[in-house]
């Protein structure tokens, strides 16, 4: 992503103009990301959980850190976000950026069900998370007044990525407390839509009105999914992948119809992470990678656990030889679950520049300037 500077303060805006003709062309914009660990940007460091990401190898190629972790579930930047990293909602002082730059609500292990997840104990849950926006937003209200907030909200992009997990608790081999085995895969895809719908509206009612909804990737094809559905030869596993593709269209069917109904006067992008993720891996040669299938960090088998924290020297155990592949540019998965910067950072690309096939009716960058009907 070509974004450089995102700072939304008008103050700075004669500098920024100044700054845009000497530099790439910026592409600002105030962002609010809901979601799983594919964009947790640290809320979990805040949270009991078995679901987290703050030690070390994870951040291994974050610059903004110098390598430091962060609480994003991979070795450097995630897919969404920009370069302007909306702070975690549950990190200190967080609420000032609310009404700049935006926040980040995504939580690791969460779902769109409330009880997915439930195995790694916290983690906020897509309604929790548009609970917490409330609360952010009665803080704008403070700031910005009523009006001020609703044209404010009306320019922000609200990217939601989230079900991977809710899928993921769903083919799991039963465990008794998730109570999920006895419904069918196209009744539980319809609960996760019709719950997925009502937090949009519910965003919708608290002045949201640019959405991008991030569908779900090809699952089947992660080394955790790949290692419980016994798939080692095979690239993925086809059954996994029926079930989210059937998830995903619809997801689709859902967010043309909000189009309908919203009549211009919000709008529902749709995000095809699946097909991105799946034309890599399917052409990762050309893409420039080399292992398609093993993760760079957490070795081969089960449990796959990548983070190993630090040694008594503070130095992180993981980035010996073993642990930790050779040149983390050459791999698609960062961990059992994640994909590496590498693929996020070609994700985010094809999001923000791409053709209807991948963002559809329109890319981020439209959605930035898309003007809504009044
Ligand atoms: C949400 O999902 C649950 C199953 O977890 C289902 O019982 C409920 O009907 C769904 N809610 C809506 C509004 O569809
Ligand atoms: C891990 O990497 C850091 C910096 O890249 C290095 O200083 C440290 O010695 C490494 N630790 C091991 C055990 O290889």
């Amino acid at each position: 992503m070509s974004t450089i500077l995102c700072l939304t303060n008008s103050l700075l805006l004669s500098i920024l103009v100044m700054f845009q003709i000497l530099s790439l062309p910026c592409l600002c914009f105030t962002a609010f990301l809901f979601g799983d660990s594919l964009v947790d940007a640290g809320n979990n460091n805040y949270l009991f959980t078995l679901s987290k990401a703050n030690s070390p190898p994870y951040g291994i190629d974050f610059a903004a850190t110098n390598g430091r972790p962060t609480g994003r579930f991979t070795n450097g930047r995630e897919a969404l976000g920009g370069t302007s990293f909306p702070p975690p909602f549950l990190a200190p002082n967080s609420m000032d950026n609310a009404v700049h730059g935006g926040i980040n609500y995504a939580s690791g292990s969460a779902g769109i069900l409330p009880e997915t997840g439930t195995l790694f104990i916290g983690r906020i849950s897509l309604p929790e998370q548009v609970d917490y926006f409330e609360q952010s937003r009665d803080y704008m209200v403070k700031i910005l007044g009523e009006e001020g907030t609703l044209s404010f909200l009306r320019n922000a992009v609200f990217s939601i990525a989230i079900g991977s997990n809710d899928l993921i608790d769903y083919i799991e081999p039963s465990i008794p407390i998730l109570g999920h085995p006895t419904i069918d895969s196209s009744t539980f895809q319809r609960f996760m839509i019709s719950n997925l719908t009502t937090q949009l509206k519910r965003m919708h009612r608290l002045g949201a009105r640019k959405f991008m909804v991030v569908g779900v990737g090809p699952l089947g094809c992660i080394p955790f999914v790949r290692a419980i559905e016994l798939e080692f030869t095979t690239l993925c596993s086809a059954s996994v992948n029926e079930l989210v593709n059937g998830y995903n269209e619809r997801l689709r069917h859902e967010l043309d119809s909000l189009n309908t109904e919203m009549d211009s006067s919000a709008i529902f992008v749709y995000a095809n992470s699946y097909d991105v993720f799946m034309d890599v891996l399917l052409n990762y040669r050309d893409y420039g990678f080399e292992d398609v299938k093993d993760p760079c960090c957490g070795g081969h088998f089960p449990s796959f656990v990548c983070n190993k924290g630090k040694d008594t020297q503070g130095y992180s155990r993981t980035n010996s030889s073993s642990d930790l592949c050779g040149d983390r540019s050459k791999y698609v998965f960062w961990d059992a679950f994640h994909p590496t910067e590498a693929v996020n950072i070609i994700l985010a690309e094809k999001l923000l520049n791409g053709d209807s096939s991948v963002s559809f009716p329109i890319n981020i960058r439209e959605l930035y300037r898309y003007k809504l009907r009044a």
